[in-house]
């Protein structure tokens, strides 16, 4: 079901917080079933590695998780409806959409796409991603869940519904005031969020955390590549300070307050209008092409024509760490951590060593999993300290190699660092320095041999097991029967699959791991689902799986309907359906208040036909609908989540809780 949601007269729930210890002692009542339950010792410690999502800051108490199969709701029915269905006993309400206003003072949402670039800089951007609550902290330091900022990317637009015009009609005009509005609709919203006492949400409109950061935010460049030659152009002659962010995909939060946001398909945006242009080796791994994803940008924006600013592309690809807590901080792109697709950036600080490990995945057929490693210790008296913790440290890639027993789904795996002069990434062989390993980080992982995957999502750290890492491997029909492994077990795989890593000893710095096969989607008996992406543990230690995939639910996806969101058992390996989204959404990005009562989850893209929704076709013409259909009529697929309000579908942050306030999951 779908709801909207205007509660602007409702007044902020400022009661007192349940501590931790309540939340778990409440879900021990309603589920006897539930075990393990530690008020200190090796809980604490585990729960430590999570950062700001894992453990109240006072640190006096901590809990192991519940086992998976400790969760309890009847499982969600599948669907192909145009609204979001979640259990009987939960609601799911529209908090920020597309277009909603951001910036204090900003103008809502016109509907009719009057807007100027400008004003889109101050309204929610388009294509919500990853997600993260920020709680606010009452005078003693405890977590508050009534109160506190959303993080929420904003990966792309969708230009059939974004412009009142045919975008991929090459004969219509596009303006340079059309990419700038396009330019727009990226990058990042923090809005502060509240409570009401009846449970619903509401964003505060004139908070002075608001902000928006998009295609044109200056953002600083720092660590190994900072004022790298690769990095300079016309408009910054020292390659240290960029416009933008584009393509916000996953993203991960850290222990001393920030956002780390990932830029993944950035090449989708440049183009070239020289038609002598040749692209060298380096743009052609990064997949950079003549007309990009047809965004047009290139067109009237010199700035992403790469035959007259060659090197504007090699300024995107990065994770960018933003402080939300400080709006007029400057972002910071962290080249240490690697450029390529980014896709999430999962961050744990080693309980021994205190150093920051972050995981994170290139998505793309056959291409790899990393870490990085940083050379400091992460100061947690001292949180200045930390603040550019992520600009020294090592990048690893990953090689899954198998055991000696084939076919088991178990292997043995090495992470190797991608340093300047070891393991072939010498001047010899064209690597001229670090700054070079990292902007050409993809060419230098297949340099060291690191195995290619069948496109890797997001990595998810355990809060309950140091060192063991879970990571999505959403689909791969490209690999050939010849290309199978024991990681990647099958050829021309339309379901996807999912790895569970442990690090050797526990040891999240360390250079060796185990792995096994934890979950083949798709037809292995058990909830159907396919093209498992986005991947986040709650802190009670329940790993939920979102989907990006086939929505036909026809043929070989009969029986998965619209894109979902699921449980996994970490024992059992099996999934049980949580939430299903509208037509033609993806379902990414989930977070939680600290008390577990509030879920905030991010419906991408409703609408988006694809080439295979089965309401996805036009009765006027018998074939799915075209950009041309839906610009001349934007509500005829789908109307979420306005419904017979809607000008158009547009993409947004829901709230989903308990109708009786109880704890998401239990
Ligand atoms: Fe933006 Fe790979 O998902
Ligand atoms: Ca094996
Ligand atoms: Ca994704």
């Amino acid at each position: 079901m779908s709801y909207k949601l205007e509660p602007e007269d409702i007044g902020v729930n400022t009661a007192k917080e349940l501590s931790l210890t309540e939340i778990v002692e409440r879900a021990i009542k309603v589920n006897q079933g539930r075990r393990n339950v530690l008020k200190s010792g090796a809980g604490l410690a585990a729960l430590s590695i999570f950062g700001l999502n894992a453990c109240g800051s006072d640190g006096s108490v901590a809990a192991t998780a519940p086992a998976n199969t400790d969760v309890a709701f009847a499982a969600a029915s599948t669907s192909s409806g145009d609204a979001v269905v979640v259990p009987d006993g939960y609601v799911a309400e529209i908090l920020y959409r597309w277009g909603d206003p951001c910036v204090a003072g900003s103008p809502a949402f016109a509907g009719d796409l009057s807007e100027t670039s400008a004003v889109a800089e101050q309204q929610s951007g388009d294509n919500h991603d990853a997600i993260n609550f920020f709680p606010f902290k009452n005078a003693d330091g405890t977590e508050r869940s009534d109160v506190g900022l959303l993080c929420i990317n904003h990966e792309y637009i969708n230009p059939e519904y974004y412009y009142n015009k045919v975008v991929g009609d090459s004969t219509v005009p596009f303006t340079f005031e059309d990419a700038r509005k396009g330019q727009a609709g990226h990058g990042v919203s923090i809005i502060e969020v509240m409570r009401n006492s009846n449970g619903t949400w509401t964003v505060n409109r004139n908070s002075t955390f608001n902000r928006r950061i998009h295609g044109n935010t200056p953002i600083d460049i720092t660590g190994p590549a900072r004022g790298n030659a690769l990095l300079q152009t016309a408009a910054d002659p020292t390659g240290t300070r960029v416009l933008g962010t584009l393509n916000n995909c996953g993203a991960g939060i850290t222990p001393w307050g920030t956002y780390i946001t990932c830029e993944e398909n950035f090449n989708g945006y440049f183009g070239w209008t020289d038609p002598t242009f040749t692209r060298n080796a380096l743009e052609a791994r990064y997949g950079l092409s003549q007309n990009g994803f047809g965004y047009r940008w290139h067109e009237s924006d010199p700035r992403f024509d790469i035959s007259m600013n060659r090197n504007e592309p090699n300024r995107h690809g990065w994770v960018v760490e933003i402080d939300p807590f400080r709006p007029a901080s400057t972002p910071k792109k962290r080249t240490a951590l690697g450029r390529f697709k980014h896709e999430n950036a999962e961050l744990v600080i080693d309980p021994i060593t205190k150093k920051v490990v972050v995981y994170m995945g290139c998505d793309e057929r056959f291409e790899y999993v990393y870490k990085f490693v940083s050379d400091a210790a992460y100061d947690e008296n001292n949180m200045a300290a930390n603040a550019d913790i992520l600009d020294a440290g090592t990048l690893y890639v990953a090689q899954f190699n198998d055991d000696g027993t084939a076919g088991d789904g178990v292997g043995v795996g090495t992470w190797i660092p991608l340093v300047h002069g070891q393991n072939g990434l010498t001047t010899a062989n064209g690597y001229i320095d670090q700054a070079d390993v990292l902007i050409r980080t993809r060419q230098a992982a297949s340099t060291v041999g690191a195995t290619p995957m069948d496109r890797p999502e997001w990595l998810a750290a355990n809060p309950n097991k140091p060192g063991e890492v879970f990571v999505t491997l959403t689909n791969n029909s490209a690999r050939t029967a010849g290309q199978v492994n024991e990681a990647n077990p099958r050829a021309n795989n339309i379901y996807g699959h999912i790895i569970r890593i442990n690090e050797t000893n526990e040891d999240a710095t360390g250079t060796t791991f185990d792995w096994n096969i934890f979950l083949l989607a798709g037809d292995t008996g058990q909830e159907l689902f396919n093209s498992p992406d986005g991947l986040q543990f709650d802190r009670l230690g329940r790993l939920w799986v979102q989907t990006d995939g086939n929505f036909t639910n026809a043929n070989a996806f009969a029986g998965h309907g619209n894109n979902q969101m699921l449980v996994a058992d970490l024992e059992a390996g099996t999934v049980q359906r949580f939430l299903v989204g509208p037509s033609g959404c993806e379902v990414t990005g989930v977070t939680w208040t600290p008390d577990m009562r509030t879920m905030f989850v991010d419906i991408q893209h409703p609408g988006e036909v694809g080439n295979t929704h089965p309401n996805g076709i036009n009765p006027a013409t018998g074939t799915r609908y075209t950009d041309a259909d839906l610009v001349a009529d934007p509500t005829a697929f789908s109307t979420w989540p306005d419904g017979a309000t809607a000008s158009r579908p547009r993409s947004g942050t829901i709230v989903v809780r308990r109708t009786d306030g109880g704890i998401i999951g239990t």
